[in-house]
């Protein structure tokens, strides 16, 4: 949540960070500023997107060669102008940008108070840049080291940049449990929260570790230190990073693009690791910790969103194919439950992003209790991938809509992957079956991409829901978690009430509110209950619901009672989510698309969300 950018070199900064604020808006999209130094330290901000803050600088001074950038995702205090970052110290010296949460804010803020400064804003962020000035004042400090001293009292999460209007040839950036990304040109410094607006400037980036500061000069270069004042060696990475790969290319919105890319990032998830023609199947992040999950109990799976779908949709395949038993959490219930973890338990977290702080605070608890730590992300170098014992990337490539799509259908095929790895090993799979499931997942690719040709009559079927002001999505056994992402992919970019259900369940309660207007999303390719989903199907058209039906391909007896019907490629029962939700994002867009929604940015979301 939030997006910070910050430049420092001999360029203008003006088009580097507005640039840099358009691909990290995902983060955030309530607010937008920047802090330009151009002989002297000048703030513009506003309330909207990064365009309204575009239209606001119209006419303004752009110059200056070192700045800052910041677009929002409100925390503490409402999106308005006063709140937008960046936010200055009461002395009007020193300028900060913030994506975190300052926890103790309001005990500092107190104190300030009785010191005698008094705030513009609502914000955390604004608490922090007068602490700093407070501490920098009393001993006439340099700004990194005023920085530094104030974040040994902080509580909280953070990745900041600050500025000094007094010492101009340098930024200063911290982080903690915020990520932070700085990116070294010639002669020049980057930063970002995500290597998004760096990559069209430089490939040499390094991820600033929790707890580090560094300094950017021109003069000196980049020096990095950590709390306790030591002086750390920067550890420079090469980006693997592409243009093509975080811009919208022919496509309309980056969603639509993310949805058609899956064929082809299902297979990057499974290149090196599934062979089916000389029969392997091969995970490394599960061979470098073999023994202790060949020990393992229980397998525990938490995540959030979308990302906890895809880890309900592990818990029937690790289950079923390799006879662990399986608990999946939302991780913030998990980390504030005070659960039972154990030693022989393996927590797997799954997140796309890899910074989700709910997320990141249940491995934290897990780790203090002994378990093994895995991680399944799509983001390289994230703080799960690196707070993980071992771990699986899904290799999505960077996924900027909102709502999540390739993420999605990359963790299931990683779970598929190590459940059926798993199984082997273990021998719970009789070996005929392990082979066929192996030669049907290569073959997912091609079956998404038929599914992908249904996008004309999916459009017509949005068209003739699309002003209903509910929806419910029904699945049995692996299509239940995607009726619930279904659902869940409607509600976020549409804003149309949309409940997922068992569909065994809606006789319990949500069959009362099937009418003649209200949409049923059936998601009928199980084979095993294939008569019970039959039934439920009768039972929503005697009371009159619009049914629309995800059938394999030929199916019959449900086609004839669907009002819509959408047909799927045959496969293997496990393997039908990466499927059956293919369809379900390609509606919830179009619906969308029709009612005019910001379909990459819905309200009130950000992609990545590092406040609890
Ligand atoms: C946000 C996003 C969702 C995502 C969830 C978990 O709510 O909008 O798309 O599923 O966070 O994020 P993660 O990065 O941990 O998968």
């Amino acid at each position: 949540m939030c997006g910070i950018v910050a430049y420092i070199g001999d360029k203008e900064a003006y088009p580097i960070l507005i640039n840099g604020l358009k691909r990290l808006e995902y983060r955030g999209y309530d607010s937008a500023g920047i802090a330009l130094f151009n002989g002297d330290l000048n703030i513009y901000k506003r309330k909207g997107k990064v365009k309204d803050l575009v239209d606001f600088m119209k006419g303004k001074s752009k110059v200056g060669n070192r700045g800052m950038g910041h677009t929002r995702w409100a925390t503490h205090g409402k999106p308005d102008d006063i709140n937008a970052h960046p936010h200055m110290s009461g002395n009007d010296r020193l300028s900060i940008i913030h994506n975190g949460i300052i926890e103790n804010y309001s005990a500092i803020k107190s104190t300030l108070i009785k010191e005698g400064h008094t705030f513009k804003s609502q914000t955390d962020t604004e608490v922090l840049v007068h602490f700093i000035e407070e501490i920098q004042t009393r001993d006439n400090l340099p700004v990194e080291e005023a920085v530094r001293l104030a974040l040994t009292k902080v509580v909280g999460a953070y990745a900041i940049v600050v500025m000094d209007r007094e010492d101009p040839d340098k930024i200063v950036a911290a982080r903690k449990a915020s990520p932070l990304v700085i990116g070294i040109g010639d002669g020049e410094f980057f930063v970002g929260s995500d290597a998004t607006p760096i990559v069209e400037h430089t490939k040499k980036v390094v991820y600033l570790n929790d707890e580090e500061i560094a300094v950017m000069s021109k003069k000196d270069g980049l020096q990095i230190k950590n709390m306790g004042n030591e002086v750390m060696t920067p550890f420079v990475e090469q980006l693997d990073l592409k243009m093509d790969e975080i811009e919208k290319g022919d496509y309309e919105h980056f969603m639509l693009k993310e949805i058609f890319e899956q064929p082809k990032t299902i297979a990057d998830c499974m290149r090196g690791r599934v062979n089916a023609s000389e029969s392997w199947l091969k995970l490394g992040g599960l061979q470098n910790v073999e023994e202790r999950i060949s020990k393992a109990k229980r397998f525990i799976l938490a995540a959030c969103g979308t990302s906890w779908h895809a880890a309900l949709i592990g818990e029937y395949l690790i289950e079923e194919l390799a006879r662990i038993p399986v608990e999946v959490e939302y991780a913030s219930e998990l980390r504030y439950r005070n659960p039972i973890i154990n030693s022989d338990d393996v927590v797997i977290a799954l997140s796309q992003s890899g910074e989700t702080a709910d997320t990141m605070a249940a491995l934290e608890i897990a780790k203090e209790k002994g378990a093994l730590l895995y991680g399944i992300v799509n983001n390289v170098g994230s703080s799960i991938a690196r707070f993980t014992d071992s771990g699986s990337y899904i290799h999505a490539g960077p996924e900027i809509g909102v709502a999540s799509t390739k993420a999605f259908t990359g963790q299931v095929t990683l779970l598929s992957i190590m459940a059926m790895n798993l199984g082997y090993s273990r021998g719970t799979i009789p070996k005929s079956y392990y082979h066929q499931l192996l030669h049907e997942l290569e073959r997912i690719p091609e079956k998404v991409a038929k599914v992908l040709e249904s996008d004309e009559q999916i459009k017509y079927i949005a068209t003739e829901i699309k002003d209903a002001p509910n929806a419910l999505y029904m699945g049995r056994g692996y299509n239940f978690p995607v009726a619930l992402e279904g659902a869940l992919k409607l509600k976020e970019i549409s804003y149309i009430h949309a409940e997922g259900y068992p569909a065994a369940e809606m006789k319990h309660g949500p069959i009362a509110l099937i009418d003649e207007n209200m949409p049923v999303i059936v998601i009928a390719t199980n084979k095993s209950a294939y008569d019970k989903i039959v039934s439920n199907v009768q039972e929503v058209k005697s009371r009159k619901g619009i049914v629309i039906a995800i059938v394999d391909e030929g199916e019959k007896l449900i086609s004839e009672m669907a009002d819509y019907v959408i047909e799927i490629p045959v496969t293997d029962e496990p393997l039908t989510p990466l499927l059956s939700v293919i369809p379900l994002q390609l509606l919830s867009y179009h619906i969308a698309l029709l009612r005019g929604c910001d379909v990459d940015q819905p309200r009130n979301l950000a992609k990545s969300v590092t406040v609890e």
